[in-house]
């Protein structure tokens, strides 16, 4: 192989552009030419791809978003569009490509792979919500972004002694609410993978109320549903001063941290690794903090699981 392609796609998360300097470095460093493709699949049709050099990735390492931005795109669903997309790739020679995203960008990936196209996918996402890796890209960087606001509600939620929900990002997966609220002590914790019952949720309010509590925070997965209609269901069962907080696309932005960059920059090099190695239509991940691989049919079959035993624990610390 002597020239390879990379492209963010989906939501992006932050983290993605150490995963794109990786992959630039490591090819770079194994003698190959590395071609940057702008916004997702949009930009693979029409052609958007551009050079990238030792330079082109200089200074972002720290920096949220995605240098080659990214895109949700409809048209890379239809047959005409994967061919499309492979003309560019064939016409400047690029043999190989690295997708990073979640999933609708892993399908993607794989329908270029069945047109016997080599990819490889890399896991970006906040949701943390994409099977064959303990954990994607911005996971680390939306928690801690979530548990900053959160410790600011805290404390004017003490002074007015006030209950908060909290929406939270993640899809359909509880992962950034469960880890959230087991990092802050929340009362409740509520998230699609697991049934609530309203009933214990305002037990819990009362007693903590009792014995003194001058506030209390309740995190929502926006994949239950609205915050706000939560909130409201609380305070008509409380009596309790309720407020609402939507953290939003906040959640996505901000300075990568340790933990992002460095898995940003392992399975960004991975990933090149593998084209190099001849691989196509796998995705990389992190297990026990060991690099893996996997096929990307076989990951796109199954969902990701919540850490059932941390979600337990969680319930019996917020007693
Ligand atoms: O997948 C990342 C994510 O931020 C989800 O948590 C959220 O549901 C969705 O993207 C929001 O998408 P958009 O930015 O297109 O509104």
């Amino acid at each position: 192989m002597k020239k390879i392609g990379v492209l963010t796609s989906g939501g992006d998360s932050p983290g993605m552009n150490a995963a794109i300097r990786a992959v630039v470095r490591k090819a770079i460093f194994h003698g190959i030419e590395v071609y940057g493709v702008y916004a997702g699949f949009t930009g693979l049709i029409s052609g958007d791809i551009k050079k990238l050099e030792i330079g082109s990735v200089g200074d972002i390492i720290h920096r949220g978003g995605t240098m080659l931005h990214t895109a949700r795109c409809e048209e890379f669903k239809t047959e005409a569009g994967q061919k499309k997309a492979i003309e560019q790739l064939n016409k400047i020679g690029i043999e190989g490509l690295v997708v990073i995203g979640g999933d609708g960008s892993y399908r993607g990936a794989q329908k270029l792979t069945e047109r016997g196209y080599p990819t490889i996918g890399v896991p970006g996402t906040i949701d943390n919500d994409i099977p064959g890796t303990d954990f994607t890209i911005g996971f680390d960087t939306a928690l801690n972004t979530i548990i900053d606001a959160i410790d600011k509600i805290r404390d004017t939620a003490t002074s007015h002694e006030r209950t908060y929900v909290v929406e939270v990002m993640g899809r359909d997966a509880g992962d950034l609410a469960l880890w959230a609220g087991l990092a802050d002590g929340a009362e409740s914790i509520i998230i699609p993978e697991e049934q609530y019952d309203m009933d214990q949720i305002v037990r819990r309010l009362e007693r903590g109320h009792k014995r003194g509590k001058k506030h209390s925070i309740i995190i929502v997965a926006e994949g239950v549903g609205s915050g706000i209609d939560f909130a409201n269901k609380i305070q008509e069962a409380t009596q309790m001063e309720t407020r609402v907080t939507v953290l939003g696309h906040i959640q996505r932005g901000g300075s990568p941290t340790a933990f992002d960059r460095v898995l940003a920059s392992r399975l960004g090099a991975k990933a090149v690794e593998l084209l190099l190695e001849g691989q196509a239509g796998k995705t990389v991940g992190i297990e026990s903090n060991k690099l893996v691989y996997h096929d990307i049919n076989e990951i796109l079959k199954v969902r990701h699981i919540l850490d059932k035993e941390m979600y337990n624990l969680s319930q019996e610390l917020s007693i």
